[in-house]
């Protein structure tokens, strides 16, 4: 369908010695075969022991079966309605708000800056594919933030005009979440201001994703939203980007969903099928298992080169940190954008403490024409750059990673390269699921159950106890 997704272990691969290697192969691929029966462990309907508790483990076929279900089903199928909710809700309005938190808003995040124009919300709507504006809210809890936002919703004194109609999608999977739970009271109430208390756009304009059962669902219900999409049981907060929770949103803004889910389909067949050293996910777990246990690098870098894949590593940085962070183990993930931080980070990832493996993040080939880096007269070449002989910027970018893999060379700071042939939906959907897969089969190596977040409760009852004295 497109093009794959490469992860190019030199030069990491040359810190790790061959026996090393070897000894980790049939650990790891016992780490796949974990991770892959765990999928039928899920659906068998039989009692989960207690060791594996939680088990998410529901996302790894899940963009598989989706696009099966498409197929047999057509418009009635999951992705069907949610094509339908998302075609409605993008015709009826120019902003569109996604209240939500931590695996609830990140994914989402992600697709919209990578896949989106930079500047979309700038754009006329014609030039944004007449899709709407699009803003996120719910995951903080700042004043001043949130109040910004409303006031820009509901400053419009005819909202019969489609430049000021907005709606919005709240997404909560436990449905109990506080910063989205107080954040959606907060904009179902402006949303009434604007449109009336009775008004059909005060349901219309709300489409709620949720778990089955919780305080969202049942006020959604009791709402009667018409259109309230599931997170299945068995897909955790962090591995849902392809349930509706990225989905949903995604499509409103016009992203390929279809693409997303076969890049991701095709990512896992590869997981599934394909030997150590042409596998992806078993190569990029192995190596970072194996420079963190041996070599001490308990940092690892996602450097991303040029600006639209930050908000898919700070995706990254909260899906490693939850699932692996545990049980006082779990390396530290921190994403970079360069050249952006060969201005702020450089220096210490050169010189500071030896505890960082690299992964750069590449995309070959942009999807706008390269820019040229004008010639100009020779008296006005005081900036001397005519010596760039024409050049253009993703040529500059080239010689940045060029120079800055060289430069870690040179002192023996390991780097990796994942390498994106192009930015599209279609290999993002590889990246995320690749990324997904790799965190589970880390945790089954290392024997941390990559599912749950025990630890995120601690803050949540204390702020509970403050609040309602309880
Ligand atoms: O990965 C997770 O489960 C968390 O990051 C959750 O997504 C986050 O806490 C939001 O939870 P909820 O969707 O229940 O509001």
């Amino acid at each position: 369908m497109g093009s794959s997704l490469e992860y190019k272990v030199e030069p990491a691969f040359s810190h790790i010695p061959a026996a090393d290697w070897a000894g980790l192969k049939s650990r790891l691929e016992a780490a796949r075969d974990e991770t892959l029966a765990d999928v039928d462990l899920l659906t068998s309907g039989g009692a989960i022991p207690k060791t594996k508790q939680p088990l998410d483990s529901g996302f790894i076929m899940l963009p598989a079966n989706l696009l099966d279900e498409q197929e047999a089903k057509g418009e009635s199928s999951l992705l069907g309605q949610m094509k339908l909710a998302a075609t409605n809700m993008k015709d009826s309005v120019d902003r569109f708000v996604v209240l939500g938190i931590g695996g609830s808003y990140m994914g989402m995040r992600a697709l919209f800056e990578a896949l989106c124009h930079p500047y979309h919300n700038e754009l006329p709507r014609a030039e944004r594919g007449d899709v709407p504006r699009l803003y996120f809210s719910g995951n903080n809890i700042d004043n001043d933030v949130t109040s910004g936002l409303l006031e820009v919703l509901t400053s419009a004194s005819d909202y019969s005009q489609l430049a000021n109609r907005w709606g919005m999608t709240v997404i909560s999977k436990s449905g109990g979440t506080l910063e989205t739970a107080v954040a959606f009271r907060l904009f179902r109430e402006a949303l009434e201001k604007c449109y009336g208390a009775d008004s059909k756009e005060a349901t219309n304009l709300v489409v709620p994703v949720t778990g089955e059962t919780g305080k969202l669902r049942d006020l959604s219900n009791a709402t009667g939203y018409p259109a309230i999409f599931p997170i299945p049981d068995g897909v955790g907060g962090r591995f849902s980007v392809f349930t509706a929770v990225g989905l949903f949103p995604a499509a409103v803004m016009g992203i390929d969903i279809d693409a997303l889910l076969q890049g991701a389909a095709d990512l896992t067949e590869r997981f599934r099928t394909a030997p150590i050293g042409e596998n992806p996910v078993l190569d990029y777990t192995g190596v970072c298992h194996l420079l963190e246990k041996n070599k001490g690098l308990t940092t690892r870098i996602l450097s991303t080169w040029g600006g639209r894949l930050e908000a898919f590593g700070l995706w990254y940085d909260q899906l490693l940190a939850e699932s692996i962070g545990k049980e006082e183990k779990g390396a530290l993930p921190l994403t970079v954008v360069n050249t952006r931080d060969l201005h702020s980070r450089g220096q210490q990832h050169q010189e500071g403490v030896r505890d960082k493996l690299i992964t750069n993040v590449i995309v070959e080939t942009p999807s706008t024409s390269p820019l040229v880096v004008p010639k100009v007269a020779a008296d006005r070449d005081q900036d001397q750059l005519n010596r760039l002989d024409g050049k253009a910027l993703p040529e500059l970018l080239d010689a940045a990673i060029k120079g800055t893999n060289k430069a870690y060379l040179e002192v023996e700071r390991p780097t990796a390269d994942l390498v994106f042939p192009k930015l599209d939906a279609y290999t993002l959907g590889q990246a995320l699921q690749m990324f997904m897969l790799a965190t589970v089969v880390e945790g089954r190596l290392i024997g941390i159950n990559p599912y749950g977040q025990p630890g995120v409760e601690a803050y949540k009852q204390n702020m509970g106890e403050i609040l309602y004295g309880k």
